[in-house]
């Protein structure tokens, strides 16, 4: 059974290795500086097909995300604070699926701060 410390430094490496060999980043990618302007990436790939569709038939229709903090309650009543909506978006809610374990802390931290300006 290994320490926690090495095991944080194989994980490291593993993942050192797979960037090298794979490649992490897309060369052709244009920068982002900003957390919002990446978080509306994660946004785009991960939530817009269901919150910003008004085509698709679910049982139970997605709340426009909008101005989500302006509000002082979230649609569904909770308190519009980053702890309830990062837990919506880690655990899910109703038929929206958890992201948990889809999105790191970075993408999340990027996520929230877009919702954070999303008009
Ligand atoms: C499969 C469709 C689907 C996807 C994908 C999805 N959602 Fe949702 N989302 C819903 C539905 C439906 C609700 C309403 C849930 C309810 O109240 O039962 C909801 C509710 C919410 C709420 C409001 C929670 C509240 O307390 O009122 C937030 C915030 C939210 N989603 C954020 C996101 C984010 C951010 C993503 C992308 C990571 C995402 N959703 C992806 C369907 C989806």
């Amino acid at each position: 059974m290994l320490n926690p410390l090495p095991r944080f430094f194989l994980v490291l490496g593993l993942l050192a290795g797979v960037c090298i060999g794979v490649g992490c980043e897309d060369p052709y990618a244009p920068p982002f500086q900003s957390a919002a302007a990446r978080g509306q990436v994660v946004y785009e790939t991960n939530c817009k097909p269901c919150h910003d569709d008004p085509k698709l038939e679910l049982r139970t229709k997605p709340p426009n995300l909008g101005s989500l903090f302006d509000r002082k309650l979230l649609p569904s009543g909770a308190l519009a604070t980053d702890e309830q909506v990062r837990k919506t978006i880690q655990e899910g809610k109703g038929i929206m699926p958890p992201f948990g374990q889809m999105l790191d802390k970075e993408n999340l931290d990027d996520l929230v701060a877009y919702l954070h300006k999303k008009k």
